[in-house]
Formats: C-alpha cells, sequence, structure tokens
C-alpha cells in the first residue's frame, strides 16, 4: 500500500456550506489558488448543481487553478452532485475544463437516511449508485462516490454498495461520517472492515470525511489514515456544517510531526498553513479562536514562567512543532518608513503576490501611510494590508470618512461619509452605546440594508500599541434564500463576513461592516453579480 495520503480540500463545498462562510466567487478563486500553492490534491470547488452562481464559480476555478499557466502540477478540480442526471451534468459542465476534472456524487445508506429522507429502499440505493456512478463515469474518468452517513450504515450493506460503485467505475470510495457519530476504534474498523470485505476496493483510493460533532473529527480521520484509508476530506480552520469538517492543518501537522507512527506523507508546503487559514477567515468572517491546534493566536505562545524557562534552555522542552514549519514566525521585515515601492514589490513577491502596477501604487500608499504611524512592519501587517486593500468584495458602497467622538463625557457619536455605487458622496451622524455602534447606525442610515450584527471580533494584527487593528463581522439577512438539500429545496436565511484593518479600529469596524454589507447588497439582488476583485497572486 502506498504510502502517500491525498488531501482532499473541501473549503469551498462542505466548508462554504456553513453559517456565515459565504464567499464571491473571486473570494472562492482566490481561495482555491491558495489551496494551489499549499499543494492540495483536489479541490472540491463547489456544488455547481445548488445555483447558476455556484457552477460558475466552480467552473472558473477549473478554468484558472485546474490549468496552471507556468505549465506546474494541477491539482484535481471537483465537484459535488446527487445521485441525479442534472446534478451529474452540472457539476461535469464545471468541472470539465479543467486539466483534472472530478465528479464526486452521493447517496444516504444509513437506515435512518432511506427511510425518511430518500424514502427509498435498500434495491433501490444499490440501482440508483450503480445507474449514476456508471452515468458520471460516462463523462469523467474520475470519479468519486460518498455513501453519506456511512458512519452509521450497515457494514455488509455498505460492502455491497461500494462494490456496485466500483463495478459501475468509481475510482475514489469516500467514506464520511456524515454527522460525526462515531468513535475512533469505530471508524478505524469501519474503513478496515471495508477494505478487507469489498470486491475490487484495491484498485481504488478510500477516504474518509469526517464530521466533528463529538470534537473527533481529526482522531476519527486518523484512524481511517491509518487503518488504510489514502484521501482524507479536510477544511481548512475545520469549518463546515454545525461543528465543522476534519481540519486540514491538525491531520497534515499530525501526519508530519509524528512520522514514525503514521509512516504517511502528504504533498502539503506547511509553511502556508498560517496563511491559508487568515485568508479563509477573513473573507468569511468566521474567526479562529485563541486556542485551535496549529492556527490559533496561541498555539505557539507560552505564557507560564516554568514554560518560557524550560523553553529558553531547550526548544523541544514544550515544543513539539516550530511556528515557523507553519509558516506562523513574525518575520521583522526591514521595512519602513524610508524603503521603497521596489523593496515592497521585492518583498510581495517572496510572499507569494505578484501585483500590477496599479496594485503595487494602491497598496504602497498604504504601506507608506502606515510606516509613517508603525515603526515596525511584519509580514503579517503587509498581509493585512493586502486584504483589506485588495481582497474586498466590490465596494458598493466605500467609506469616504468616518469621524467620531466618544469618551466618558457626553454621547459618542459617529458622522460616516459613504460613497454610493453610482459615486455620490452621503453624510450621516448618528449616536450610539459606543463609537463602532454609532458608526453602524449612521451606515445602516445611508445604506438600508436590514441586517442583524451576530458577531463582531478584534484583534491586533501584531502586538505593540501601535498595532493594525483586524476586525471581522458576521451579519444576517433579513430575506432567506433557497439552497438546496439532498432531497429538496430549503429556505435559510443568510449570512455574510466582512474585513477590515486599520490603525484606527473604528476605520477598521466600519470598513468590515461596509465589506459584509456589500455582499449582503450582491447577494439579494441589489447590485448585479459579484465580480470584484481582480487576482493578484502568482498564479499556483
Ligand atoms: O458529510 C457528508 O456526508 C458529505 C458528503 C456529501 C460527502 O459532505
Ligand atoms: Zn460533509
Amino acid at each position: 500500500m502506498d504510502s502517500y495520503v491525498r488531501i482532499f480540500d473541501t473549503t469551498l463545498r462542505d466548508g462554504e456550506q456553513s453559517p456565515g462562510a459565504t464567499m464571491t466567487s473571486a473570494e472562492k478563486l482566490e481561495v482555491a489558488r491558495a489551496l494551489a500553492r499549499l499543494g492540495v490534491d483536489v479541490i472540491e470547488a463547489g456544488f455547481p448543481a445548488a445555483s447558476p452562481d455556484d457552477l460558475e464559480a466552480v467552473r472558473r476555478i477549473a478554468v484558472e487553478v485546474g490549468n496552471p499557466a507556468d505549465g506546474g502540477r494541477a491539482p484535481i478540480i471537483c465537484g459535488l452532485a446527487r445521485a441525479t442526471r442534472n446534478d451529474i451534468d452540472k457539476a461535469w459542465q464545471a468541472v470539465q475544463p479543467a486539466a483534472h476534472p472530478r465528479i464526486h456524487t452521493f447517496l444516504a445508506t444509513s437506515e435512518i437516511h432511506m427511510q425518511y429522507k430518500l424514502r427509498m429502499t435498500r434495491e433501490q440505493v444499490v440501482e440508483r449508485v450503480r445507474e449514476m456512478v456508471s452515468y458520471a463515469r460516462s463523462l469523467c474518468e474520475d470519479v468519486e462516490f460518498s455513501p453519506e452517513d456511512a458512519g452509521r450504515s450497515d457494514p455488509e450493506f455498505l460492502y455491497e454498495v461500494l462494490g456496485v460503485a466500483i463495478e459501475a467505475g468509481a475510482t475514489t470510495l469516500n467514506i464520511p461520517d456524515t454527522v460525526g457519530y462515531t468513535l475512533p476504534e469505530e471508524f478505524g474498523a469501519l474503513i478496515a472492515g471495508i477494505i478487507r470485505h469489498t470486491p475490487g476496493i484495491e484498485n481504488c483510493i478510500v477516504s474518509v470525511h469526517c464530521h466533528n460533532d463529538l470534537g473527533l473529527a481529526t482522531a476519527n480521520t486518523l484512524a481511517g489514515l491509518a487503518a488504510g484509508a489514502r484521501q482524507a476530506e479536510v477544511t481548512v480552520n475545520g469549518i463546515g456544517e454545525r461543528a465543522g469538517n476534519t481540519a486540514l492543518e491538525e491531520v497534515v501537522m499530525a501526519l508530519h510531526t509524528r512520522r514514525p507512527v503514521f509512516n504517511l506523507s502528504t504533498g502539503i508546503d506547511t509553511t502556508q498553513i498560517t496563511r491559508i487559514s487568515k485568508l479563509v477567515s477573513n473573507y468569511t468572517g468566521i474567526s479562529v479562536q485563541p486556542n485551535k491546534a496549529i492556527v490559533g493566536a496561541n498555539a505557539f505562545a507560552h505564557e507560564a514562567g516554568i514554560h518560557q524557562d524550560g523553553l529558553l534552555k531547550n526548544q523541544l522542552t514544550y515544543e513539539i512543532m516550530r511556528p515557523e514549519s507553519v509558516g506562523a514566525s513574525q518575520t521583522r521585515l526591514v521595512l519602513g518608513k524610508h524603503s521603497g515601492r521596489h523593496a515592497l514589490k521585492m518583498r510581495l513577491a517572496s510572499l507569494g503576490y505578484d501585483l500590477g502596477e496599479d496594485e503595487l501604487d494602491q497598496v504602497f500608499e498604504r504601506f507608506k501611510s502606515l510606516a509613517d504611524r508603525k515603526k515596525v512592519i511584519t509580514d503579517a501587517d503587509l498581509e493585512a494590508l493586502i486584504s483589506d486593500e485588495l481582497y474586498q468584495p466590490r465596494e458598493l458602497f466605500s467609506l469616504d470618512g468616518l469621524q467620531v467622538a466618544c469618551g466618558t463625557m457626553g454621547m459618542p457619536t459617529a458622522t460616516v461619509r459613504l460613497r454610493d455605487p453610482q459615486g455620490r458622496l452621503h453624510v450621516h451622524a448618528a449616536v450610539g452605546t459606543g463609537p463602532v455602534d454609532a458608526a453602524y447606525k449612521a451606515i445602516d442610515a445611508i445604506v438600508q440594508a436590514e441586517n442583524v450584527l451576530q458577531e463582531f471580533v478584534v484583534h491586533a494584527v501584531t502586538e505593540g500599541i501601535d498595532a493594525l487593528g483586524e476586525v471581522t463581522v458576521r451579519i444576517q439577512g433579513q430575506d432567506s434564500h433557497s439552497t438546496l438539500d439532498a432531497q429538496r429545496e430549503v429556505d435559510q436565511p443568510r449570512t455574510f463576513g466582512g474585513y477590515g484593518a486599520d490603525t484606527d479600529i473604528v476605520v477598521a469596524s466600519a470598513k468590515a461592516y461596509l465589506a459584509a454589507l456589500n455582499k449582503l447588497l450582491v447577494a439579494t439582488g441589489r447590485y448585479g453579480p459579484a465580480e470584484q476583485v481582480a487576482t493578484h497572486m502568482v498564479s499556483a
């Protein structure tokens, strides 16, 4: 059995499906580029049958990330499809332009799903799998099949269904613990049983896909890999339905750090992990908990005196991984107030940003103004600047000016000046419980897009009183929209994330709120499709 574990990233599909993780198609494209740079083997780019926008976003990723301009290694681009002809046709339409396309189709196999959700008998399920996998295979050479809710399915029935999928042409068999129910020993045994008893499985890749409802997704995934699976389905920061999916960074670093135990390798460039974690968090507005393994702000922070003393004597006393191995070291950049445009360009290039002249001018202007206020600029500051300056949703409403009065005397008041999509300026002043509340009230009075603020998080990019502040917000729109679940359309209100960075946190807060509002306005159809930022990354 080979020792290479394929990393199948589903941040853009299962991850994006989680509440609030909605990304625009330009953001999805940037995440896909970053995933390719990270070295994932498969990018599940979306669920093309969900909507024409989803189909188009997957297609763009297939065209642009699935065919690297420099002729480098192209990841497989995958589209999800329910086991219906219509879904499979749409998935194929979307992934076909990729150098290596994959169709991933699924059908539930647990009694509870078959009886109540699908209202199908075992025989009908087997027949549908045979028919739809062979239809997918007639279109695409690379077909993945998932028996949904495998974790609660009868193993004997699974062997039969998977055997049929293999006969019909499936090349990867993915075993999902859809509801995060299994324990590591059970899940490992399930995978071992499938490998032992499914006819024809030796010619296929067995994959694992775990959810984190009991906090066991990583443990279950590792148990599945130890039992012989050779593909792990994961998301960046573990985002996903309910408690999320298996976190990419946890599985990759567990395999890397405990290599002698697993004897398995991946193609991941681990030094890219921190960057992609931030990118996904900024775009989705889903912040990473400080104590999150590998990518949390405290993951490498040592506070206790005994620990610090030990570390100074020998890093191995309390550190099982080096922060540099996941790209978490704070490189002190020697760029400052006196650095020129060329130095900035070179530094950005070494971080993977290949900016055009106009974009560089834009970032340089921001860099200079930051350097006036802050002596030491780190790579993290630069990344925050880039996210704030270049990777924002289309600016329907943009911040043109903001002034606040606050403190212990008088009422917190904000005056906001916004530019609307037609270029007109609007000014409004409002009073609030604090300066941010006042600014948001003034913005609301101008933009008039009803919403509920669900989350507001401020954090400093680096230490020090002069640090850049980053704000992420999540808002829920008042409209509901249709999404597809396995069988029918369901109405759900949508949540949108926004990000802003500035040394003034009220300004960063206003920018983050506007970014989320702009997404909401596009999604609710008040202003055309969400085509906005150009691409700035070195192509993958
Ligand atoms: O969790 C799940 O079952 C899924 C399948 C579509 C693979 O996401
Ligand atoms: Zn899932």
